[in-house]
């Protein structure tokens, strides 16, 4: 029987009751560091613009949320990237025991902090293969004007009217792409469990970048990724039914549901109740929801 399980818990310890060599893909959207929500904040900087709170974010709405300037100049600034390259060890750990020779683990991760990640999966023994990209129709663009802040300062000066502070349109997210490595040859992990090489739909080399359009909303998780997108990569790196896939960072369950869709096994992981319970009635109970004309 494969597994189709969805544990409400803490990814650091629920991992541990795994068992070895029971997973035949990690595919996980996993939380980027970036600390636009409370769940998303694994470090210890208490700089006071964090999560909306500084004075000039309480004054105005539409600067809530955005986040903390990182302007790398404090200590608790540098700290941040490196709090969380070790709080991705401690469950990656986890992941090399439960994983399989030649197991592909695939981890959306932020543009900002990937490089955290991929030194993490490094340091625990995974080889990094690759850096996929998730490309969309549309960026969520959030710069601003240089002009405006210079009004506020009572200034003003033409050269910079097309000058923005900020970043530019994120039109892709990036997916770390490693492997666990394997005795022998990635023929004998393909012969013995189906992974370690991948599907060429119409026999063409897919690409390493997957474009989906990006939810025009969001409805069961801040951060929701497309079923679509989740099965269209399951498609390319799981060759076969008998694969379980696991998600320790599963949100409104949008990877375990893709899994489910695609008739493979499934272990998901969250640690949040309600985004739990979201997802348990999404995948386990098919709780789905019409928008705009399509189910998701
Ligand atoms: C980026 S979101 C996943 C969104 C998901 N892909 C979806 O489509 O709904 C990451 C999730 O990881 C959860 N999380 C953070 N730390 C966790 C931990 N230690 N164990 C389990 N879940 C955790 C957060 O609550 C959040 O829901």
């Amino acid at each position: 029987m494969k597994p189709q399980l969805l544990i409400h818990g803490d990814s650091r310890e629920e991992l541990k009751s795994l068992e070895p060599n029971s997973i035949d893909i990690v595919l996980s959207d996993i939380p980027y560091n970036i600390s636009f929500d409370e769940w998303d904040v694994l470090h210890q900087n208490k700089n006071s613009a964090l999560l909306g709170s500084s004075p000039a974010q309480l004054k105005n709405a539409s600067f809530k949320k955005r986040g903390k300037p990182i302007n790398g100049w404090s200590k608790d600034d540098r700290n941040a990237s490196y709090e969380y390259y070790e709080w991705c060890r401690s469950w990656i750990k986890e992941l090399y025991r439960v994983t399989k020779e030649g197991s592909p683990i695939l981890l959306f991760s932020s543009r900002r902090y990937l490089h955290r990640v991929a030194s993490a999966l490094e340091d625990e023994g995974f080889v990094i293969r690759d850096i996929l990209i998730w490309e969309k129709d549309k960026a969520h663009k959030k710069a601003q004007r240089v002009q405006k802040v210079l009004e506020r300062r009572g200034m003003h000066d033409t050269q910079f009217d097309n000058y923005r502070i900020g970043n530019l349109a994120p039109i892709f997210e990036p997916i770390l792409f490693a492997m666990k490595p394997y005795k022998g040859t990635l023929t004998d992990c393909i012969l013995r469990d189906r992974i370690g090489g991948f599907y060429c739909p119409d026999g063409k080399i897919p690409d390493n970048k997957f474009v989906y359009p990006a939810n025009r909303k969001n409805v069961f998780h801040p951060t929701e990724k497309p079923v679509g997108l989740i099965k269209n990569i399951l498609e390319v790196f799981s060759l076969d039914e008998s694969h379980v896939i696991l998600d320790p960072f599963m949100g409104g369950g949008s990877i375990p549901l893709g899994a489910k869709e695609m008739n493979r096994g499934f272990v998901g992981i969250e640690k949040q109740r309600t985004f739990f319970q979201t997802a348990y009635g999404r995948v386990l109970k098919q709780e789905r929801m019409e928008i705009e004309g399509m189910y998701v």
